[in-house]
């Protein structure tokens, strides 16, 4: 039986819960005329916290309004591929001109032909700036009454140059009340230095959506309706332990779904109980630690680590004096790793002298010890 839950980065969900209220105000802005606020949009958030997602689902909502879509990563050449590869492409699509049209639904196109045979592929390979190149495709789409969206998905300095050219483009489009928009994604740590980095003013003033755990009521739908959808069901308390052990985070919410639809599939239930979900739980716990925890652990120092080590003995917050004491340190050493822990956006700081690991099992990660999870000969 095919299995409801995608717990895949980069892979849109059955059923995407709690983002509702960004996607509608997306849909809007794009009715709403140049000039609206939501045409400039920035997601942040964790790994695995449903930045792609959310962006496949906009770039849907776009479609949907009949919008064009421009889908790309801030990998090396990310203008370079806007210029030469999509831009040709939707111009060629768009161009009345041109023989084969993938036109938008319900336009018809003024016959132009005049006998002349046009590649139009070939007549804007040459064209060289996205600058001229949108304005051109911005005028085709306008007698629709549609635009272009632009997706830029795992921002990072790397590309600094290039995003740097894109936000002053897009910028100079919104003045000319051209119907663009942008909607640009990354970790928190990128996008804030990206908004520290000179020269993306435009970004500052883009509509920042951090995005963060999705309610219980969410996540109880994410867990039922594709359940439900293929012909099964929860135990009420089933569920209930599947909605807390999630906390929220919706890589969990697929991890905890699949494993235990998995489970109770195995062993021909049509009805998801308690046992099924504990090992699901365990198994989602395992596959967090090592997709998402195991990764932000080595790219930190000794010390850094220590200070999560110290931190993963409390059941819940640490007091910052505990930690000092703990690593036999004094509070102002310790309060560096605390500040760049917090930097990293892998710690948080809940109230005054207190801090807490930003990321659901996190604490299991590291009370596994680094051996935790890897597999012995003997
Ligand atoms: N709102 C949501 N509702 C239900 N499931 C979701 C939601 N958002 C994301 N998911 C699921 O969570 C997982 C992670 O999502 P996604 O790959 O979009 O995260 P991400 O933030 O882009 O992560 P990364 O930083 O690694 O790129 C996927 O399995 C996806 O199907
Ligand atoms: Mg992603």
């Amino acid at each position: 039986m095919a299995n409801p839950f995608t717990p895949t980065f980069g892979t849109s969900p059955a059923l995407l819960v709690g983002r509702t209220p960004v996607i509608e105000e997306f849909g809007y802005a794009l009715d709403a005329g140049p000039g609206a606020p939501g045409r400039a949009l920035l997601l942040s958030g964790q790994r695995g916290v449903g930045k792609t997602a959310l962006l496949n689902e906009l770039e849907d909502e776009a479609r949907r309004h009949g919008w064009v879509v421009i889908s790309e990563t801030a990998l090396p050449g990310l203008v370079e591929r806007i210029s030469t590869d999509h831009l040709p492409r939707l111009l060629a699509e768009q161009d009345p001109r041109g023989k084969t049209r993938h036109r938008l639904s319900g336009i018809t196109a003024p016959a132009r032909l005049g006998g002349v045979s046009f590649d139009p592929e070939e007549r804007h390979k040459r064209t060289p700036s996205i600058r001229s190149q949108l304005t051109e495709l911005t005028d085709l789409l306008e007698q629709h009454h549609t635009g272009v969206v632009l997706t830029i998905d795992e921002l990072s300095t790397d590309t600094l140059a290039d995003l740097q050219l894109i936000a002053a483009t897009v910028q100079h489009l919104f003045r000319e009340n051209r119907a663009v928009a942008v909607i640009m994604a990354g970790l928190p740590q990128s996008v804030e230095a990206l908004l520290d980095a000179s020269g993306i003013t435009f970004l500052r003033r883009a509509l920042h959506h951090p995005l963060g755990a999705v309610s219980r009521d969410d996540v109880r739908e994410g867990l039922t309706v594709p359940v439900e959808g293929a012909g099964r069901s929860w135990t009420g308390q089933a569920l209930d332990t599947a909605v807390e052990s999630t906390r929220g985070y919706p890589y969990m919410l697929q991890l905890v779904g699949f494993h235990a639809f998995r489970i109770a599939d195995g062993t021909g239930e049509r009805v998801i109980g308690e046992k099924a979900v504990g090992r699901a739980v365990e198994r989602a716990i395992r596959d967090v630690s090592n997709l998402v925890h195991r990764p932000t652990i080595s790219s930190l120092t000794a010390v850094e680590v220590a200070f999560l080590q110290a931190m993963a003995e409390d059941d819940g917050p640490s007091a910052m004096r505990d930690i000092a004491e703990r690593m036999g340190k004094t509070p102002v050493y310790v309060a560096q790793y605390r500040r760049r822990l917090l930097d990293k956006h892998i710690i948080a700081a809940p109230a005054h002298g207190l801090v807490m690991l930003a990321m659901p099992g996190m604490r299991e990660h590291l009370r596994a010890g680094p051996g935790g999870g890897s597999v012995h000969f003997w």
